[in-house]
């Protein structure tokens, strides 16, 4: 069994050999991954590989409650982060009811809200209430409708600074760590230079103190659309059709189940 990553040991991160996290959904690729990453993230991304849809706003609490639930169960000895999704965090006291049926509901360690400085009131009131919080600034997918598709984020020196901003608003806030997503990478290395908690890269460049990536994207499951950040490690769309294929063709055939399948 695997010692547990813990708060502290990600803090004590910073500075130092970069943290991997990577998205888990379900009790089996949690297993397959915990030996490897060290914080599994129930990532509402999700609602578009798993269930299909065209962005992550009809992610439901009920949904990311069972996620969790079988991702912790998979994999109980990681450190695992659940988001909350769209609408559940739009006042400070639904983001605790809502948080704290994380926390009663799953044994998740903590939960990720999307979001900077505005939301850093949300965030203070959880973390001030016994919720671990991961943050999320830059690149909100949450935002997608309302800004009208998925936007780098830190292309001038004013949203430099306002990312700058974010983050540090975010650590006040009591948060153990943050996610900084779609940003440039020299201003990604700058906001991950002005706090003193780890700040956890996705599409923001090799400077910050970590990275996450959509394991459905790294394994090349998902075929829908590849972000220029992602670096598929595995071609693992071809490899399940091919071997979904030759099963096909084997029971056509009549060759599966051959002798030594058979009782
Ligand atoms: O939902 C998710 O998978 C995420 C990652 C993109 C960080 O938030």
């Amino acid at each position: 069994m695997m010692k547990k990553m813990t708060i502290s040991k990600i803090l004590n991160a910073k500075g130092n050999t970069p943290l991997v996290m990577i998205t888990a959904y379900d009790a089996l690729f949690a297993k397959l991954f915990e030996q490897s990453a060290d914080i599994l993230l129930v990532g509402d991304s999700l609602n578009m590989s798993f269930a299909g849809k065209s962005d992550t706003l009809s992610a439901t609490l009920e949904q990311m409650l069972y996620h969790t639930n079988a991702v912790c169960s998979g994999s109980p000895s990681s450190f695992v982060i659940c988001d909350m999704p769209f609408g559940t965090y739009m006042s400070k006291e639904d983001a605790l009811s809502n948080a704290v049926k994380v926390f009663q509901q799953t044994p998740a360690d903590a939960v990720k809200i999307e979001g900077g400085a505005d939301k850093a009131d949300i965030v203070r009131h959880l973390t001030s209430n016994g919720i671990a919080v991961c943050g999320h600034i830059g690149l909100l997918p949450q935002s997608v409708r309302s800004e009208g598709g998925y936007k780098v984020k830190g292309k001038d020196e004013a949203s430099a600074l306002s990312l700058i901003e974010d983050a540090k608003a975010i650590e006040a806030a009591g948060a153990f760590c943050m996610v900084i997503e779609g940003v440039k990478a020299d201003v990604a290395t700058r906001v991950a230079a002005s706090v003193s908690i780890p700040v956890i890269g996705i599409g923001a460049g090799n400077g910050v103190d970590g990275q996450v990536l959509v394991f459905s994207d790294m394994l090349g499951l998902f075929e829908e659309f590849t972000p220029k950040f992602v670096k598929k490690y595995l071609d693992g769309a071809t490899l399940v059709k091919d071997a979904v294929a030759t099963y096909a063709e084997e029971v056509k055939k009549r060759d599966f189940p051959s002798e030594k399948y058979i009782y």
